[in-house]
């Protein structure tokens, strides 16, 4: 009596879970397909010809109202070459009071094309549909075969145009971007933008023409020689991404800040990779070491012991976004983990 009864309540058991099993991955499928449809689904043009991009006028430079620029510091990308450009609704300026956060006008739109092996094998776009600084929609373009035009993409695409290229999930631009409220552009900012004219449009190439509102000429300084100002401008665009104040990416139990910001960047002393990683702990250690910098000690340095791995995302950083280590940004890294 007592067997046939626990065999009954074990097979009711057996069904619930069951059912719980099937809720919980129709729950997980809807949430994926959510998250697939807010960004296919987004105000960005299907085609690339309807954003109004044509790669290879904006190369020979025929294209109104619209800029070639690169950051002072690009962001690592296997090696891929890069091309980016910003084109204004004509009129327009850039709200640049906050030089944290520039708020660019509503119709703004920046591309950056990939090539990988001299081959076109995508194209970036970030669209400013509204007055927030926030309000920024992305989508991304992948050439069709006979390389007529782009076509906007739901999905991630492996191996592109016969390359190692890679173009990740259009709902993974929200890992480096931000999602929501802290969306933004990570290249051209007050601290990244180009130095020079040669490296396209500097601040005091948009002060003279009238794009900006707050009246400057300079980028805010990195502090420190040309070589520390060189670690401090990498680490902010290829690891400060993620690793900043408020990231929707990386838990806040995980301290590593390595962004610039304006507050703190008045002394090398004060940037956020020296306050939060020299000498400072991990949240989780990990590969034998236990500080994120030891001066002095690059194998004992959890950071730079990251940067050089790539396994498929376990440990190496950035964990997403690369397959290839890269080498000149470890050595920069090295070096200035030796003369700390
Ligand atoms: C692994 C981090 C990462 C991911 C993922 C990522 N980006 Fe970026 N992106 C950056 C960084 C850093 C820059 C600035 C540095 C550079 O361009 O080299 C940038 C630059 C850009 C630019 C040029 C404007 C700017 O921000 O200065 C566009 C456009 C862009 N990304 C679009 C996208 C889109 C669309 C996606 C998703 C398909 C995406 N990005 C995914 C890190 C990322
Ligand atoms: C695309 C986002 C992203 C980028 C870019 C990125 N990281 Fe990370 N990082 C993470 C996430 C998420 C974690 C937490 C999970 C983990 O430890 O793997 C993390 C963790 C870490 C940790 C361990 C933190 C702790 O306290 O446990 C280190 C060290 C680190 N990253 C270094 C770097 C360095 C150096 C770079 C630049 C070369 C970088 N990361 C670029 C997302 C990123």
């Amino acid at each position: 009596m007592n067997a046939r009864r626990s065999g009954g309540a074990l097979r009711r058991l057996a069904k619930y879970l069951g059912a719980f099993v099937i809720v919980c991955a129709v729950g997980f499928a809807l949430w994926q397909a959510q998250r697939v449809l807010r960004f296919y689904l987004g105000p960005s043009e299907t085609t690339l010809s309807q954003t109004g991009f044509d790669w290879r006028a904006a190369e020979a430079g025929t294209m109104e109202n619209t800029f070639r620029f690169e950051p002072s510091y690009p962001f690592w990308s296997d090696g891929a070459a890069k091309y980016r450009y910003v084109q204004f609704p004509a009129g327009t300026k850039i709200d640049n009071s906050n030089p944290d956060r520039w708020n660019f006008p509503k119709g703004t739109r920046i591309w950056k094309v990939f090539k990988r092996d001299g081959v076109y094998v995508e194209t970036r776009m970030l669209y400013k549909t509204g007055l927030e600084p926030w309000d920024w929609d992305m989508a991304v373009y992948a050439p069709r075969a006979d390389q007529t035009d782009s076509d906007k993409l739901a999905l991630s695409r492996k191996n592109v145009g016969a390359t190692e290229h890679d173009i990740p999930a259009p709902s993974d631009c929200v890992t480096c971007h931000g999602d929501r409220e802290t969306r933004r552009p990570l290249g051209l900012t007050a601290f990244q933008s180009p130095r020079t004219g040669e490296a396209g449009l500097s601040i005091a190439r948009m002060k003279e023409l009238g794009l900006l509102m707050a009246p400057t000429d300079h980028a805010p300084e990195i502090p420190g020689n040309e070589s520390i100002r060189s670690v401090l401008g990498y680490l902010d665009t290829n690891c400060g991404s993620c690793h900043h104040e408020g990231s929707t990416y990386v838990t806040n139990k995980v301290p590593l800040r390595l962004n610039l910001t304006t507050a703190t960047a008045g002394r090398v002393e004060t940037t956020n990779a020296y306050t939060t990683a020299v000498n400072r702990k991990p949240y989780l250690d990990g590969l034998g070491t236990d500080h994120y910098v030891i001066p002095g000690k690059p194998d004992q340095s959890f950071i730079y012991r990251r940067m050089k791995l790539r396994d498929n995302g376990i440990w190496q950083m950035p964990p997403i976004a690369t397959e290839r280590v890269d080498d000149v940004g470890v050595e920069l890294v090295r070096q200035w983990i030796l003369g700390l």
